[in-house]
C-alpha cells in the first residue's frame, strides 16, 4: 500500500469546500469538539494536518494554545493567511510526522486532535510516525483523538452527500469532492482498516483504545435532512481516542 497524494493539488479548491462543507461542519468537526473538555482555555492543543486552520481557529477562540501542522505548504499558507487577518496566536508548522518533533514550539500537548488526515499515510511505517511522533509530543497523561476514514463503509461509486468515494486498483481509495458544477477536488488515500489502527497505537505505546461514533448534529439534521440518509448506519468516517499513560 502506498500513497503519494498531496493537498498542494487541491488546497484552494479544498479550502473553499471546506467553509461550507456540511459534513465538516454538522459531524467532523463536532466530532472533534466532542473528544476535548468543554472548557479547552489554557490547553496546549496539537492539531495534526490542520489544513487551512479552521478547527484549530474555533479551538483558539476557546483560549487554546493552538499549534497546527500540516505537510502542504500551501495549506500553511492559507492557514497564516487566516492567522494574519484574525490574529489568535495560532502557530501553523509546514511538517510531516517524521519531523515535527523538535520543530513544535509549545509541546508538551496536553490534546493532540485530527480530523480527517491518518490515512493519508503513505504505508504502514508512515502511519506509526503519525502515532509515535504524537506520543512523544503528548504529556503523561494527555489524549490523542482521530477522525479517520472507515475502512468498514460500503457504499461506494455512488453520490453521497456531496461526495463520491471510489475504490481505486492497488487498495487506494478515492474521495471526489463535488460542487454545483461537478467534482470539484479529488484526494486519494490508503484503506487502514480497524485493526491497523489498533496494532499502530498498541505498537507506539498508546493505551486505552476506544473507537467513538460519529453523529450528526441536530443543527446540520434541522438544516439538511434526508442529506443525511445513512450517513450515521454506514458512515464514511470512523473516530478513536488514546491515551498517553501517565509515568
Ligand atoms: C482532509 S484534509 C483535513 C484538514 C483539516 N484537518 C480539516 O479537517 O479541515 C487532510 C489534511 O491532512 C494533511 N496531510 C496529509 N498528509 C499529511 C502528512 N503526512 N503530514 C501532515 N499533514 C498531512 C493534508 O495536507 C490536508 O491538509
Amino acid at each position: 500500500m502506498n500513497s503519494k497524494f498531496n493537498y498542494d493539488k487541491i488546497s484552494t479548491a479544498y479550502a473553499d469546500l471546506v467553509v461550507q462543507d456540511p459534513s465538516k461542519r454538522f459531524a467532523q468537526y463536532p466530532w472533534a469538539l466532542a473528544q476535548l473538555p468543554s472548557q479547552v482555555c489554557g490547553l496546549r492543543i496539537l492539531d495534526i494536518g490542520c489544513g487551512e486552520g479552521s478547527l484549530a481557529r474555533v479551538l483558539a477562540r476557546s483560549g487554546a494554545f493552538v499549534c497546527g501542522y500540516d505537510n502542504s505548504i500551501e495549506q500553511i499558507r492559507q492557514a497564516r493567511l487566516e492567522e494574519k487577518k484574525e490574529p489568535l496566536g495560532i502557530e501553523y508548522i509546514h511538517a510531516d510526522p517524521i519531523d515535527i518533533v523538535g520543530k513544535a514550539p509549545i509541546s508538551p500537548f496536553d490534546i493532540s486532535i485530527s480530523v480527517a488526515v491518518l490515512h493519508y499515510a503513505t504505508d504502514r511505517t508512515h502511519l506509526e510516525a503519525f502515532f509515535s511522533s504524537t506520543y512523544q509530543l503528548v504529556k503523561p497523561g494527555g489524549f490523542f483523538a482521530a477522525l479517520v476514514m472507515n475502512s468498514d463503509f460500503k457504499r461506494y461509486e455512488q453520490k453521497l452527500y456531496n461526495r463520491i468515494y471510489r475504490r481505486q486498483p492497488g487498495g487506494r481509495l478515492q474521495a471526489d469532492f463535488l460542487d454545483a458544477t461537478g467534482v470539484r477536488c479529488t484526494a486519494d488515500y490508503l484503506d487502514f482498516t480497524h485493526a491497523n489502527y489498533e496494532e499502530t497505537a498498541a505498537l507506539t505505546g498508546w493505551k486505552d483504545f476506544t473507537w467513538c461514533p460519529v453523529k450528526v448534529t441536530d443543527e446540520g439534521k434541522a438544516e439538511l435532512g434526508s442529506f443525511w440518509d445513512g450517513f450515521e448506519e454506514d458512515c464514511p468516517y470512523a473516530g478513536f481516542r488514546v491515551v498517553k499513560p501517565l509515568e
